[in-house]
């Protein structure tokens, strides 16, 4: 049982003055796998440092099971960390390898041996306890790196960008180890990662980070389908969300409706009440998959047409993204369509927006205006 609670933890390094971490507060449950997800250099390493004890905390509290941790030295916080650098031991055998820690925590020869014949069982590692690390494979040097903190039995498991080093399809295939071994194992987890693809698939929840401070903690298809803001609306997804300028005016009737270029959508009678005294410049925000080309699954309720010309067409085998232009606006529109979609560059056509699941933001702020979306699907 661990759960971890960071209270206000703030990291400035020694010779900068712009602090790499503002701030952030968040608790990891117990069993929970946790994934801290944002760009390069906001902060996701410095966080998971922190925690492991690896770096000193400038502010703020970081507890474990409740209890004070800033100034316990990282030995003694019973936390493993595995890094995107494996850090084996080249000129010790993959058992060594595993060994180490143990042997340094007095462990008796026979419970260290019993140890590493599990994990070594679990990770698939057995027929490679006597290699050095030269003869593995990436893939297989990365299960040594999780082996050695599992045998550790640790409260809490650190990971740092694991996979980052693996060709692609050894990522699909370890993620799902590191995902079954979670759910076996139970062990509370925080991983970090700027591949969102792991993020969405991996976490219990997801929380992101941007530019040292935290913008958005949830499950992954909460921060998916409700980013707060502009910045998560178009850092998720693949392509990420439509965030296309857009004209907010209430009429006569108390309705609202939105000038896209030169067209006019009407906005949904559910939304009136967030929109009560907004008018003008306003972010329309859509996922490339809830825009619809007419004839395809309009299921669930597509229901604002707007008229588009395609740009370009990218067949991606599984699936087709068309990027289409508005007229009068200046940003590209990108539709997933299904794999048999046929469409060519200048054609204009109709289309239906889910607006159910559309979104609006302040351009100021760059904050979530309706709050209304609906899971759906
Ligand atoms: N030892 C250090 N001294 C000074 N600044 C540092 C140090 N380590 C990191 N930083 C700075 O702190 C900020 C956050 O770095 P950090 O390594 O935590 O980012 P990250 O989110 O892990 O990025 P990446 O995805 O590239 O690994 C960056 O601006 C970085 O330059
Ligand atoms: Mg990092």
């Amino acid at each position: 049982m661990a759960f971890v609670t960071l209270d206000g933890i703030t990291k400035v390094y020694e010779n900068s003055r712009e602090p790499a971490v503002k701030d952030i507060s968040f608790e990891v449950r117990d069993g929970e796998f946790m994934v801290l997800l944002g760009p390069s250099g906001c902060g996701k390493s410095t966080v998971l440092r922190m925690i492991a004890g690896l770096e000193t905390i400038s502010g703020g509290d970081l507890r474990i099971d409740g209890e004070r941790m800033n100034s316990v030295p990282a030995k003694d916080r019973d936390i493993a960390m595995v890094f995107q650098s494996y850090a084996l031991y080249p000129h010790m055998k993959v058992r060594d390898n595993l060994a180490f820690g143990l042997r340094r925590r007095g462990i008796s020869r026979s419970d260290i041996n019993r140890r590493i014949e599990q994990v070594a069982e679990s990770l698939g590692l057995t027929p490679y306890l006597d290699r050095k690390p030269h003869a593995l494979s990436g893939g297989q040097r990365q299960r040594v790196a999780v082996g050695r903190a599992i045998v550790r039995d640790p409260k809490v498991f650190l990971f740092d960008e694991p996979l980052s080093n693996l060709d692609a399809s050894l990522r699909v295939s370890t993620r799902n180890e590191l995902v079954n071994l979670h759910n076996r194992l139970g062990a509370t987890t925080i991983y970090v990662t700027h591949d969102q693809v792991e993020a969405m698939t991996m976490g219990t929840r997801i929380c992101i980070i941007n530019d040292g401070k935290l913008v958005q903690i949830g499950p992954p298809m909460e921060v998916y389908r409700k980013p707060v803001n502009t910045f998560v609306a178009g850092f998720l997804g693949s392509p990420p969300m439509n965030l296309i300028e857009a004209e907010l005016k209430s009429g006569a009737d108390g309705a609202f409706k939105l000038d896209i270029g030169t067209q006019c959508i009407e906005l949904p009678e559910a939304w009136i009440s967030y929109l009560q005294g907004k008018s003008g410049k306003i972010i329309f925000g859509i996922r490339p998959e809830d825009i619809f080309l007419s004839g395809q699954d309009m299921k669930r309720g597509a229901n604002a047409a707007v008229t588009m010309t395609v740009t370009a067409v990218e067949a991606l085998g599984a699936e087709t993204i068309i990027i289409f232009e508005l007229e009068g606006v200046d940003t590209k529109v990108f539709v997933k369509a299904d794999r048999y979609t046929r469409a060519n560059i200048g054609d204009t056509m109709p289309l239906s927006i889910d607006m159910g699941v559309a979104r609006l933001f302040d351009p100021v702020t760059t904050k979530v205006i309706s709050n209304n979306t609906q899971l759906s699907g």
